[in-house]
């Protein structure tokens, strides 16, 4: 008799069955580092899906938020909120842009900038805005989102999909131009400064700088969803900053509230006015609990140079990982910036997840054949060194099977 597939049990029978879980419940963390219920600890390179920023259990973030559920967790936007100004202006303040919407989850901040896009073209006369987005996108799981999104196995069943998306590839402008010359009723440029599902794609440096400047020349916003790149994963505040250029519509959620639910769509000159009220809203979003966890984790980044560190211990990590796999059969790229990190293989890889949680490490596989981490911006030199330590050997093994 066989024995029995642990990935085949579901011991969570009253709820619904959408996510392929390990057999794994955590229990507790401690920094880059967790606990299931069972006493076995695990070296956490996921960070909750690039969320926990500050890693788990923070020492100064901890009571900061306990003062808070003290206080006020929840009121009302049919009030002033001055923690959402405080974060507001924060977010502005390393920006460089002008105004934050405040929301709970990186979908709906790309739905507010989805919103935002339409809202112009109908300002400007046009009654079927259309929206650029890109192969290998991933903005999220609404019916709008999931739409822009390029992943058909995410649109499946879900028709009909929302109209007025024209998709380019990745880093190529003469598409763009062509798209330019071809569909007048564009209003903006959509994409993942660095996509994340989609397998680590980086935009490239040359090629955010002539979208910038194509943007100007027609008159689209541009819109970069930093949903999972954004707040300091890469060594700046946001990656595009490494481009030296300036959205006119940025999404965030994930990591910035390092762990409480949070999303936010921060906006240029061009699109801070465009929203009016009644326009646009959600119960939670902006409430003091979630900006205080905002608020406080930039402050603590900002305290402990997480950025330098994130640049710093992001580049020894891919380091020691190219080191590690150079030459390895199977290997495509290791690629990503500061602890955004793919390790694309030639073969779907989803029994990376298992194997490296048996060997005591948390990572993730995304787009079948990229191994991701997408640690908390803590993480340090020697714990990237154990990170490598396990996953190198890891993935040769895994390569060498017939
Ligand atoms: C780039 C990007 N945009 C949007 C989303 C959707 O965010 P959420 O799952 O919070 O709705 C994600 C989630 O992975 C993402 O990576």
């Amino acid at each position: 008799m066989n024995a029995p597939d642990p990935l085949a049990t579901r011991p969570m029978p009253h709820v619904l069955n959408t996510y392929g879980r390990l057999p794994i419940a955590l229990d507790h963390g401690r920094g880059c580092w967790v606990w299931d219920t069972q006493g076995k600890r695990y070296l956490d390179g996921l960070a909750g899906i690039a969320v926990n920023t500050l890693g788990h259990a923070h020492p100064r973030l901890v009571p900061a938020l306990q003062q808070q559920i003290g206080k006020l967790i929840h009121s009302s936007n049919y009030y002033e909120v001055p923690l959402q100004e405080q974060l507001a202006a924060k977010l502005c303040e390393i920006s460089g842009l002008a105004g934050a919407f405040f929301c709970s989850t990186g979908l709906e901040a790309n739905e507010a900038a989805l919103k935002i896009a339409r809202k112009v073209g109908h300002d400007k006369g046009i009654e079927r805005p259309e929206i650029v987005v890109y192969e290998g996108a991933f903005h999220g799981r609404s019916i709008a989102t999931l739409s822009a999104t390029a992943n058909p196995k995410i649109q499946a069943g879900f028709g009909p999909l929302v109209e007025g998306f024209v998709r380019v590839p990745r880093n190529d402008i003469a598409a763009l131009e062509a798209v330019a010359a071809r569909h007048p009723n564009v209003v903006a440029v959509f994409l993942e400064t660095i996509q994340g599902e989609g397998g680590i794609h980086p935009s490239q440096v040359p090629y955010l700088q002539q979208l910038r400047a194509l943007c100007d020349r027609q008159g689209w916003l541009l819109m970069l969803d930093e949903v999972q790149c954004g707040i300091g994963r890469t060594g700046k505040w946001f990656a595009h900053q490494w481009a030296g250029i300036q959205p006119d519509v940025m999404p965030l959620a994930k990591g910035l509230g390092s762990g409480v639910p949070i999303g936010a769509v921060v906006c240029g000159p061009k699109a801070v006015n465009v929203l009016g009220p009644g326009n646009h809203g959600t119960t939670f979003g902006g409430n003091p609990l979630a900006m205080r966890a905002g608020v406080e984790t930039l402050r603590i980044m900002e305290e402990d140079g997480l950025l330098d560190n994130a640049a710093r211990v992001g580049g020894q990590l891919m380091a020691d990982l190219k080191r590690g796999l150079e030459g390895v059969t199977g290997v495509v790229e290791v690629r990503g910036q500061g602890l955004m990190i793919g390790i694309e293989l030639d073969r779907p890889c989803g029994v990376i997840l298992q194997r490296a949680a048996d060997a005591g490490l948390m990572l993730s596989v995304t787009a079948d054949r990229v191994i991701r981490l997408v640690p908390a911006l803590i993480l340090s030199g020697d714990e990237a060194r154990q990170i490598a330590g396990i996953l190198v050997p890891l993935v040769r093994r895994f390569l060498a099977e017939p």
